[in-house]
């Protein structure tokens, strides 16, 4: 990602900002220099890492870095928009937070801190079913457009007793997670773990960050706090309780459970994690109301395409029956309007917003949003694109050979 074309055996010298002024921070990639400054190893490799290879983490960027921008000159920009309807609402841009489990790593209330960004943005946060902080305290957060990130796991009771919650809380839309029956095998991550816990090296590493531990660890580690009266007693510390839960998930999950959940929530519904063109024919017969490619972050399936890879053949099989949402390597306004302009309705993040969590709390949530969305309007402008109706594939070109 770094430019190295202005720069001639490495100088000048080109250092992204990880200080602690906020409005310093210039992008994306400064909130992620700041999260490695402050986050211990062991939790930048939950963060960042991907399954195996990381073939397919590689392949979220590579696959927006083929697309080029074909720009149109001599178009009024004066008044520009990204202004657009998500979910049948209207939204400051066409952008949600992703789901993420365990943000209590990164500190205390985590998943508060990033429903309070997206709330003050304007944007719906996806609070996940692996999540730290109550589902109903989070429901609390002022003009939250809340959403809830569904696994399947253990008996019927757990998945109908989250519906029943969500339904209470005022959850607008259900992401039923598709794609992570069977857990990614995140190579790295299980190098600086012994048995689920991070091995010496990695337990010294994380006192060398006192203000992580500070925010996190003086706390006590997270608990699985939406689902914890669910799992067995005697499993119910932090790591017994996350190897219960990947024990339990349902590996025969399948378009039945699809039509059983659809029975019972009322709201929205959208399936997340796929990505072949037969999954997503099947998905418009199945009364969802969308589907959500991706591929987990790259933490998942090891060589597999990713979302943008299939964006244009899911758009003209879904028309205009079914939304669909894309993540996967969304750093950049631009990576936002490529995704859009390959027939994206909107697109979730994960890391980027997860970064401004990491550097700044609720505060780089929001500002992570912002620098989003202004590289988004900024581009339009550069492109002579002044809203989301006017932005097609005929603004793109494919650098693929
Ligand atoms: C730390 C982390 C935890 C995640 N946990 C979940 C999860 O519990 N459920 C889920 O459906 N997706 C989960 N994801 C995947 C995200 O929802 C999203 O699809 C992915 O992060 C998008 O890629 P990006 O990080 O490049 O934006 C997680 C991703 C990350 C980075």
């Amino acid at each position: 990602m770094t430019n190295v074309t202005a720069q001639l055996d490495g100088s000048p010298k080109r250092r992204l900002y990880a200080g602690p002024d906020l409005e310093r921070a210039k992008t994306i990639d400064d909130l992620r220099a700041r999260t490695h400054k402050l986050m211990p190893r062991f939790v930048l490799e939950y963060l960042e890492g991907g399954a195996g290879d990381e073939a397919t983490l590689a392949r979220e960027r590579e696959a927006l870095s083929e697309w080029r921008f074909v720009p149109r000159q001599l178009v009024d920009v004066s008044h520009r928009s990204i202004e657009a309807e998500v979910l049948g609402k209207p939204s400051p841009m066409p952008l949600a937070i992703a789901p993420s489990g365990l943000n209590g790593l990164f500190m205390l209330h985590a998943d508060t801190a990033l429903a309070e960004g997206a709330a003050r943005f304007g944007v719906p946060f996806t609070q996940g079913t692996m999540s730290n902080d109550l589902m109903e305290d989070v429901a609390k957060v002022e003009g939250l457009r809340h959403w809830w990130q569904l696994y399947v796991f253990g008996g019927d009771e757990i998945w109908q007793e989250l519906l029943r919650r969500a339904e209470a809380c005022g959850v607008e839309a259900i992401l039923l997670t598709t794609n992570a029956q069977i857990y990614g095998d995140r190579e790295w991550e299980a190098r600086v773990q012994i048995d689920g816990k991070p091995t010496p090296s990695a337990a010294f590493d994380a006192t060398l960050h006192p203000r992580w531990a500070a925010t996190t660890l003086t706390h006590g580690l997270p608990s699985f706090a939406n689902v914890i009266d669910f799992i067995p007693k005697d499993q119910r510390s932090f790591f017994a309780s996350a190897t219960w839960i990947r024990d339990q998930m349902w590996k025969s999950l399948s378009w039945d459970t699809v039509a059983k959940i659809r029975e019972r929530w009322k709201g929205k519904l959208i399936l997340k994690g796929l990505l072949h063109p037969d999954d997503i024919r099947r998905a418009l017969g199945s009364g969802v109301d969308g589907v959500a490619l991706g591929t987990h972050g790259g933490r998942q399936e090891d060589w597999s395409v990713v979302a943008l890879d299939v964006l244009p053949q899911a758009r003209e099989i879904a028309g205009d029956r079914m939304t669909l949402l894309m993540s996967g390597g969304i750093r950049r306004g631009t990576d936002m309007l490529k995704a859009l302009a390959l027939g994206a309705d909107a697109v979730l993040t994960g890391r980027a917003t997860l970064y401004g969590l990491c550097a700044h709390g609720a505060d780089g949530v929001h500002r992570a949003l912002q620098m989003l969305h202004d590289e988004a309007r900024d581009a339009m402008g550069q492109i002579g694109v002044v809203d989301l109706k006017a932005l097609g594939p005929d603004a793109l070109v494919s650098m693929k050979s």
